[in-house]
């Protein structure tokens, strides 16, 4: 196949220039726009990070005043996104839920498809980021049967998700503080990862120059795979299974024999504990101060255990990543599974929207359009059917 290379899953292929995040797999380092991911977490707020991934620095008081409030503006859907939701089965699956009607907005704002008008394409950022939340939440209460809640503005990008998810007969929701702060440090290391899947998926779809809302449930529906932002789901599926510490070592044997995977384990990218996996785990602490302890964990913590001790974990750098803590946090704050990867999906809108953003003006950035290397039959003459 002359000059042309063969790199099935682009695993030495770099297909992009970016100057949004950056990761160290070896040395388990991550980093949005050149910031630690720690010191991120430990200090900032989602949406001041979302600002920092969307406009490549740090909002000043002012900027990130102006940003809030600009998003806070849009976090409303039209009334027939509501009947649209409306009409999907009861047991149907939220994150299913969550690109279809994200795929259905950009029937509501046709001049998203002018996606060279820089104002323009800003103001899809703010409605995106905006409603991602409504419309999640909204999946949620569907499959609950409840009557949707819409947003209080006033409550801030995390309060007002939890008061959209779990608001009652209550005249107002108030979450827990230290509920809200997990949940912001859960959107803030899931906001961006380079070039995964779905990040390379929203470049690929958005370098057609389609609309952003068609390229971002593009996005989440690579996100829904078992394989990625579906992990976690998987994860807690997978601890459930167990159901108890004495099961682990039986547990690691049927993995190493090639029955299945370790859900939560492994990365494309990190051959070193997972920077956000880190964080997560510390952030469960204070989660399960507030909602008593998941009895899951220590069936997640005898795993790990028993995994990073094992020559197979080891010689292949298997560590656990993102998705192994998380969804235990996500089933203590009262989540079924289903719902972990719109936990995902919600701030990843920010990385996916920057990751775009950055596409859309590269010049080099031609409709992505890979070649192959042909392996099929040559020429050969149809045969009608009568003689096959
Ligand atoms: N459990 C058991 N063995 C594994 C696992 C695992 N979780 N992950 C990789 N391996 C083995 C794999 O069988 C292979 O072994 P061998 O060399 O003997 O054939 C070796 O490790 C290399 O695996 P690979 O499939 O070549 O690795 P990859 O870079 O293509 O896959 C991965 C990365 C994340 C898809 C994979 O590790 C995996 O399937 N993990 C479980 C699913 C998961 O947790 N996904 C979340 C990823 S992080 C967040 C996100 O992206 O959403």
């Amino acid at each position: 196949f002359g000059l042309m290379s063969y790199d099935p899953a682009f695993l030495n292929t770099a297909s992009v220039r970016s100057a949004i995040t950056y990761i160290d797999g070896e040395a388990g380092i991550l980093r949005y726009r050149g910031y630690p991911i720690e010191q991120l977490a430990a200090g900032s707020t989602y949406l001041e990070v979302a600002y920092l991934l969307v406009h490549g620095e740090l909002p000043t008081a002012e900027q990130l005043h102006a940003w809030e409030t600009e998003i806070v503006h849009h976090t409303f859907v039209h009334e027939s996104m509501k009947r649209l939701m409306e009409a999907f089965h009861y047991d149907a699956h939220p994150m299913g839920m969550l690109i279809a009607s994200v795929a259905a907005l950009s029937t509501f704002y046709p001049e998203a498809s002018e996606v060279d008008d820089a104002g323009n394409r800003m103001l899809q950022v703010h409605r995106l980021i905006a409603k991602v939340p409504t419309i999640a939440a909204w999946a949620y209460r569907h499959t609950r049967g409840f009557p949707y809640v819409y947003p209080e503005n006033d409550l801030g990008f995390t309060g007002n998700f939890l008061s959209m998810m779990f608001r009652m007969a209550e005249p107002r929701y108030t979450a827990d503080p230290a509920l809200e702060r997990a949940l912001e440090v859960l959107f803030i290391l899931h906001a961006d990862h380079e070039q995964n899947c779905s990040a390379n998926a929203m470049r690929a779809i958005g370098s057609s120059r389609v609309d952003p809302y068609s390229a971002l449930a593009g996005a989440a529906a690579a996100l829904y795979g078992p394989l990625h932002g579906g992990a976690n789901e998987e994860v807690l599926r997978m601890l459930a299974e167990i159901g108890d510490v004495r099961h682990v070592p039986a547990y690691v044997e049927r993995v190493k024999a090639g029955d299945f995977r370790l859900m939560g384990f492994g990365h494309r990218v990190y051959k070193n504990y997972d920077p956000r996996a880190k964080i997560i785990k510390q952030t469960a602490d204070s989660v399960f101060e507030v909602t008593g302890r998941n009895p899951l964990l220590d069936v997640a913590l005898e795993l790990e255990k028993i995994a990073l001790e094992d020559e197979y974990f080891v010689s292949r750098k298997l560590y656990p990543n993102v998705d192994f803590y998380s969804g235990l946090i996500y089933q203590a704050l009262g989540l079924p599974a289903t719902m972990f990867p719109v936990m995902f999906a919600i701030p990843r809108t920010a990385g996916w929207l920057a990751q775009w953003l950055e596409g859309v003006v590269d010049p080099e950035q031609k409709i992505a359009r890979p070649r192959q290397v042909y392996v099929g039959r040559g020429e050969r003459d149809y045969v009608p059917l009568e003689r096959r």
